[in-house]
Parts: structure tokens; sequence; C-alpha cells
């Protein structure tokens, strides 16, 4: 008698299940990205004990059709792609049909969803794979999935996993890669109980300052159906790198790398670029969000193109001081009520008070003291000529602190450009 048989499918679903689902947050990442793909436009994810004990996540999508809700739950169950052919062009987060399918099978599972064209929702249980239970229910359109206790019937799996706050940093750090390549959807992430982050549909730029804090500039650059995006932070940071294909945030060395170098490893930086499916292989090593590009070196090409025209105050070492020779200063729009200075700058139309600002350049670069300084200083009122009114501009580039005054007054208001295109119906 031969040694050889088969596995049964339970055990079969079990070895791929640790495969794709590591711990909760390859478990928030699949469900956020089915979210994505059913056309959300809001996601509320809740976890309990860094997700080991508890995940939620919610949209306000298409939803499950309810004759597809128990398929959706089987192996190889994908609405994305018909054939193996599709994947070249790819538009969607998911496509093999193995998250919820895994989920399902190490882990007690509710699923809820009603689809947009049906009047009623339908609740699925399943608990190790088997499912418990099927209603009808009412619900607004859009999918729930509620994971409870992942791995309880994998105790080897469930001992494997991380510290709690372990687990719910990289449930974070997941959360935030979504947030950077969705601006249009709204996020909301609970977490133990509490609100942890929040943010509201915005444009990309916004997005970024959002979720990153601190301050970015934006480039882009456009050639043969290739768009770039590049954020650099003002602020010095950790040097850390972001990349997003087509909106999904991946990982290729050769581009993280690249972007290190140019940017000193000092400045934080995103890149998102756009570019025809095709170019982009997303089926290298989908669990490590590892893509190859077709056109790598003409986008590293593109990239040092844009990131030469940065407006470092102080360039990085990287950048050779001749080579930033298109130094993006503020431009002058004019002067208000002979107080506030206008000016563009990056994404934003900028209000300055010009008290503040000269204020805050005699404090810091004449290190005169608080009282000095708003003594010495241009007053609200005085009029300026541009000559003048440039010169503050510059020298506002090169302060330490370009936020507020040393009475902690802010120097300056701005609006997002953006927002007065989108105000008077226009795209940005
Ligand atoms: N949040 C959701 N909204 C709408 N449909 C969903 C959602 N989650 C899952 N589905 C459906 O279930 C199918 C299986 O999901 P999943 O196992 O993640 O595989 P994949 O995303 O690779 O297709 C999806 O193709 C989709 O049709
Ligand atoms: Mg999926």
């Amino acid at each position: 008698m031969g040694t050889i048989f088969l596995l049964p499918e339970e055990v079969r679903s079990k070895i791929s299940a640790g495969e794709v689902i590591e711990g909760p947050a390859e478990c928030v990442k699949e469900l956020m990205e089915n979210s994505l793909d059913s056309g959300a436009t809001r996601v509320e994810v809740e976890v309990l004990k860094g997700g080991k004990r508890y995940i939620l996540v919610a949209d306000n999508g298409e939803g499950i059709a309810s004759e597809d809700i128990e398929r959706a739950i089987l192996g190889g169950a994908t609405s994305k792609i018909r054939s193996f052919e599709d994947l070249a062009y790819l538009r969607t987060y998911g496509y093999r049909g193995e998250a919820l399918h895994t989920i399902a099978s190490v882990s007690k599972m509710v699923l809820r969803s009603r689809f947009f064209q049906e009047d009623m929702g339908r609740e699925i249980r399943v608990e190790g794979g088997n499912i418990k239970n099927i209603r009808s229910i009412g619900m607004q359109v859009g999918t729930q999935v509620e994971v409870f206790d992942l791995f309880y019937n994998l105790p080897l799996r469930q001992a494997f996993m991380s510290r709690e706050d372990t687990e719910r940093n990289r449930i974070y750090k997941v959360f935030k890669l979504l947030a950077l390549a969705n601006p249009h959807v709204s996020f909301t992430l609970k977490a133990e109980g509490r609100t942890v982050m929040s943010f509201t549909t915005s444009q990309l730029p916004e997005r970024v300052e959002d979720v990153l804090g601190g301050r970015y500039e934006h480039l882009s650059h456009e050639r043969d159906g290739i768009k770039l995006n590049v954020f650099l932070s003002v602020e010095k940071g950790k040097g850390e790198v972001y990349l997003f294909v087509n909106r999904r945030p991946v990982f290729n060395r050769g581009l993280v790398e690249y972007l290190k170098k140019l940017t000193g490893k000092k400045y934080n930086c995103l890149c998102y670029l756009e570019l025809p499916p095709y170019l982009v292989d997303v089926n290298v090593h989908p669990k490590k969000w590892e893509v190859k590009l077709k056109v790598e070196g003409k986008i590293k090409e593109m990239i040092r193109e844009t990131i030469r025209k940065v407006n470092y105050p102080k360039p990085p070492s990287l950048i050779k001081q001749e080579e930033v020779k298109y130094k993006v200063e503020p431009r002058l729009i004019g002067i208000l009520e002979d107080t506030f200075i206008l000016a563009v700058y990056g994404d934003y139309l900028y209000f300055f008070d010009q008290h503040l600002l000269s204020e805050r350049y005699n404090y810091e670069v004449k290190k005169e003291n608080p009282d000095r300084a708003c003594r010495s200083s241009i007053k609200a009122g005085q009029k300026l000529d541009e000559e003048t009114a440039r010169e503050l501009l510059k020298r506002w580039l090169y302060l330490e602190n370009r936020e507020v005054c040393p009475h902690g007054r802010p120097i300056y208001y701005r609006l997002y450009l953006g927002e007065i295109y989108k105000k008077l119906g226009r795209s940005y």
C-alpha cells in the first residue's frame, strides 16, 4: 500500500491560509482591499486586541449579490478575473479569490452584504470554514466583515502571532498605506474602542499631509502615458520612501533604493506612478506587495528629472548645489489691505501676515528677543513695495520655523488650490 494520499480539502485550505494571512494586519489589508475594489467611498476599520480578538471592516461599496454570497467564501472564488491573461489588465487589488476563503477557514467570521440592486442584505456566519447560518437582514448597501478570534482553530499559528501592540502597529501601517493610495475615499480606524485615525475625502496632496503630518512639496511629471507625482517632506524626516503604482502601495527594490539615493535618505519621499497596467507585473509576490516594472529605466529617468527641480532650502548632499537651478520660490500675487502678502507656493495660496513674518525673521535670523523683534518689525498697515514683499517671502523659505511668530501666532493662512478649483467645478 502506498503512503501517498491526498490531503483533505479542509487541510489544504489551512495551508494556504498560512501563506496569505500571516496575522491580523494581512487580514485587515485583504478586507480593506476588497472594500476598495467594491468602489466604496467610505471604509471603516475596527480592531480589538491588536486584531487578534476582533476585526471589523465595513464599506459602502456595491455589495455582494445575495446569490453569490456563499460563493464568495469558496477557495478560488473571485469576480475580478476570469483567466490568467486578465492579470495583464488588472485594475483591482484582489484577483486570486483566496482572502475571504482563507479568513473564513481560520476564524469565526460574519459576512454581511447588501448588493446595490437589492432591497435586503444577507448575513452568513462561518466557523473554521463551515457555514453555520445564513439569513436575510436589513442593512445599508455595502459590506461588513467581522473576524473573531483569528487562528482559534490553529493553536500553533495563534501562538506565533506577535504581541498585541506589534500587531496593532502593523495594522496602522497597512491602514495608512491604503489611505495614502486612495485620497478620494474616507477612512476611519478604531482600536480598542478609540478612534485613532480618521481621514475625510480629499485630494492627494492634502491626504499626504493628513496621514504623515508635516508639509510636503509636490512635484509632477508626465511622459508617454506615464504619470508621476512625487511628494518630498519639507522638513527632514526619517528618509522613508513610499511607492505606489496605479494606486497600489508596492515595493520595488530598484526604485526604492534609487529614491533613497536621490533624497539622501534625509527627507521622506512618496512616489506615485500611474502607468498602463500591462507595464506592471503584480503577480511576482503578491503577499509582499512586490511589483516588476517593464520600464524601470525610463521611470528612474523621469524621477531624476522631477526631483532635480526640488526646492530644498538646504539641498541634500546628493543633489549637487549647481543642479538646483529650478529653485521654486513662493510667487508673489499681491498685497492686501497693506497687511497680507498673497503668494502661491506649491499647491496652496498663502496669506502671510507681513508683521508676523518679519517678526519671525528678526527673532530667528537677527537673534533679537521676542519684544525687540516685534518692535523692529514691519507693521500691519505699513505700505510695502513688491520687492520688499518678495524679499520677505524668500527669507521665509529659509526659516527654521515657518509656522508661528515668536509669540506663537500663525504666520500664514493658506488655501489648497485644488479646493478653489473644486468649488468652481473644475478639476485640479
Ligand atoms: N467588501 C466587498 N464588497 C463587495 N464584494 C466583495 C467584498 N469582499 C469580497 N467581495 C467579493 O468576494 C470575492 C472574493 O473575495 P476575495 O476572497 O478577497 O478574492 P479577490 O479579492 O481576490 O477576488 C470578490 O471577488 C468579490 O466579488
Ligand atoms: Mg480580495
